[in-house]
């Protein structure tokens, strides 16, 4: 995926920050199991790792693992824990078990808690991204995640005449594939599928900076077919994406919807429209 920076997201992190929150308040709340060994997917500047996992939920050890080096780097200098117990580690988890570093193949079957406060829109494959969940947990394990659903770009792709549909996964086929992923083969017990509608109001700058991460949020759903992905991205999927975001009822393309904000200074805010799914589910 795209990188994001450490300065960019510090700007847009307080949605996000709030949302971990009440992640941790219910899994204090519901007092599932101690969590000696935590995994943070997706842990970017190590915030939420250090300041809300760290300090709430009582730990012998955090392993926190992010794909983007300058996150890591960021977090590893400015959310290391003085006792020690949380390690940065570079790592992209969407990869098949065996290509995994072996710093994560030897958590095997040892983690009490995975936790993942929005990373997981950008796993391309839900069902190895839940295998390997399922590969590090203990039995009884807790995995606990915030997930964006993206907005179904297939309806607002200008497609030029492909077929639509072809390429991007609509917000039920992937709350479903979620939903199969982590109950076939009875291999978790799902203790919470909420669905919930935020709306976020966003000013000028923020959606300047965050639109990079909206677009991001796409690739991986293009990566067998990286042409279709530069024609959109050439032509329209700037203004795809914002619209899906900004007006997500409308069905129909709106070719140049970016760029008329971009061209558009009085527009001084826009609502973010975001459907996020908050799920846990206990390994059996
Ligand atoms: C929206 S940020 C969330 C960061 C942090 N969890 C928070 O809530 O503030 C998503 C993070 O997931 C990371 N990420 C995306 N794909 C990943 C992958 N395949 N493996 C590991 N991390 C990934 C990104 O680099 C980014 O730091």
């Amino acid at each position: 995926m795209d990188g994001i920076a450490p300065d960019v997201y510090a700007k847009q992190k307080s949605n996000a920050q709030l949302m971990a929150m009440q992640s941790i308040d219910s899994l204090i709340d519901a007092n599932y199991r101690p969590y000696d060994q935590i995994v943070d997917i997706g842990c970017g500047d190590g915030d939420i790792t250090k300041h809300f996992l760290g300090k709430h939920l009582p730990h012998k050890h955090i392993l926190a693992i992010d794909i983007v080096p300058d996150m890591i780097s960021y977090a590893r200098s400015h959310n290391h824990s003085d006792d020690n117990t949380i390690e940065y580690l570079l790592q992209d988890m969407s990869i098949e078990w065996p290509e995994l570093c072996p710093r994560v193949r030897e958590l095997d079957g040892k983690v009490d808690l995975i936790f993942s406060n929005f990373t997981l829109s950008y796993m391309p494959d839900k069902w190895r991204t839940v295998g390997i969940f399922r590969r590090l947990l203990s039995t009884g394990g807790i995995f606990h995640a915030n997930i964006f659903i993206i907005g179904d770009l297939n309806k607002k792709l200008v497609t030029n005449g492909q077929q639509p549909g072809k390429w991007y996964q609509s917000r039920e086929k992937q709350l479903d594939d979620w939903r199969q992923s982590l109950l076939s083969d009875n291999q978790f017990l799902v203790k919470q599928f909420d669905i919930i509608d935020v709306i976020w109001p966003t000013d000028r700058q923020k959606m300047i900076d965050f639109m990079p991460i909206i677009v991001s949020k796409v690739r991986p759903f293009f990566k067998d077919d990286q042409s279709a992905y530069d024609r959109e991205l050439n032509d329209h999927l700037w203004d795809t994406a914002f619209d899906t975001v900004v007006n997500p009822m409308a069905t129909e393309p709106n070719p140049g919807a970016w760029k008329r904000f971009l061209a558009d200074p009085t527009i001084r805010e826009v609502n973010r429209h975001h459907r996020l799914l908050r799920v846990t589910a206990i390994k059996q």
